[in-house]
Order: C-alpha cells, then structure tokens, then sequence
C-alpha cells in the first residue's frame, strides 16, 4: 500500500483549505493502493523547533525530529511515505502559524550544518496547497516562503494549487468586511471555485496514480 500524507495547517473545518484537501483526497482515494491519511495541525498540540539539538547529536544525528509531543507520529509517518500534501490558509501574507511550526520540526532535522546539505529520508512528489483573499494578479502571499526551498531540496519540486478570492465568512452582511464586495466575491467564487475543486481533485488522482507506478 503507497501512502499518501495530508497536512492541514488551516484552523477551520469545512472550509475553503480543508476543501481543496478533502476534494485532494478524493482524488487520491480513487486510486486502488493508495491510502490517504489526513493531520489536522490545529487539533495537535504541539511546538516549533525547540533548538535541541537532538537530531545533530554525533553519531546519533536523525533525519527525523526527536522532540517527543503530539507532531511526533506525524513526522515520523511522513519519513515513511510515499507523497505528501500540505495546505494553508495565507494570514499576512505566508502561511499560517501552526504550519510554519510544523515545518521547521519537519525540515530542521533535513538541514546538515556539516555541508548546508538538506536531505529527507526519502524524497517524494509534494503538492502545496494554499488559499487567500488576494487575486492572482494582486495578492501579498509569500506562500511556503523560504520553507519552499527546503521541501524542494529535499523532497523534490512541489507542484502547487492556489485558490485565490476565497470566501472568509458564509455571510459578508453579518460583518464589518465593507472593504470586500460579497457581489464581486460571489461572481469570482461562481466563476471559480468549482474549477479549484476539480484542480484538487485532478492533483489528488495524478498524484497517487503517480506513486502508485513507482517502485
Ligand atoms: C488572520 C488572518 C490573516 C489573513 N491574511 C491574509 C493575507 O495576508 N492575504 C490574503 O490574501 N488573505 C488573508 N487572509 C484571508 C485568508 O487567507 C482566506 O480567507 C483563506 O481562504 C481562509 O482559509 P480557510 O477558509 O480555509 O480558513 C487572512 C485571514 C485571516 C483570518
């Protein structure tokens, strides 16, 4: 069974990150061998880097944090996989918090302060998911930012799916939002978000059929 690991670093269920993830898994689910499992950071508890040092110790020096807390079994599920989908809502222009935490845990043990190498136990096909008010030809996201290189480093280069001019609230009128039109949000999200759903989809199922034909 190949494997497919899902990081949500989106604090809302059901809403326009953790529905592109969902519809990714789907996809991804449609493909016999492959098993799609789902981590939703905001219902972990746990730290960033905690500069232990643990995983640089010599001789015992890990490509896996050993910080023990509740990221640990989702690191070391991820050392074990075969591909990996991370999604994130973007505040202030990068992504969020949790998911930042997550990644330095996941790509501190990567980076070797021997040769400035940034190597994985395994490298693997990865999907960036991301989602914000902005549009594509005006939005301030840095998106993964600097993490971007250390994924592609050691992973490989991240294929990309981004849903820009979400909706942030079901109901603009409930909320002082005056600085968004819900009339020019509908029509973008009418012309939109269905073909962003697809896209999800259409990632999830290249992705494990991907996997699936590798040995
Ligand atoms: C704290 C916060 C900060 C945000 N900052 C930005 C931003 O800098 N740029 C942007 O385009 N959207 C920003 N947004 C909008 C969200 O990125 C957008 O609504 C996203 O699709 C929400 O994802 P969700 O529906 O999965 O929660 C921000 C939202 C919040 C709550």
């Amino acid at each position: 069974m190949k494997k497919i690991i899902i990081i949500d670093g989106g604090p809302r269920k059901n809403f326009n990150t953790s529905a592109l993830l969902q519809k990714v898994a789907e996809g991804a689910g449609t493909v016999e061998g492959v098993e799609v499992e789902t981590h939703r950071l905001y219902e972990l508890d746990y730290k960033g880097c905690m500069s232990c040092m643990a995983c640089k110790v010599k001789g015992r020096a890990s490509q896996v944090c050993k910080f023990k807390d509740a990221l640990t079994p989702v690191l070391e599920s991820i050392a074990e996989a075969d591909s990996l989908v991370l999604g994130s809502p973007i505040y202030f222009g990068e992504v969020t918090a949790q998911m930042r935490a997550f990644l330095e845990r996941l790509a501190f043990p990567w980076l070797s302060y021997n040769d400035y190498s940034l190597l994985a136990p395994k490298r693997m096909p990865v999907l960036l998911v991301e989602t914000m008010n902005g549009l594509p030809e005006r939005n301030n996201s840095q998106g993964y930012g600097a993490m971007e290189h250390c994924i592609a480093q050691a992973l490989g280069a991240p294929e990309r799916l981004t849903a820009y001019n979400t909706y942030q609230v079901k109901d603009y009128s409930r909320y002082e939002l005056a600085g968004f039109s819900e009339e020019a949000k509908r029509r973008y999200r009418d012309t939109h978000w269905e073909a962003d759903l697809q896209a999800a989809y259409d990632a999830g199922l290249r992705m494990a059929r991907e996997i699936n034909n590798s040995h």
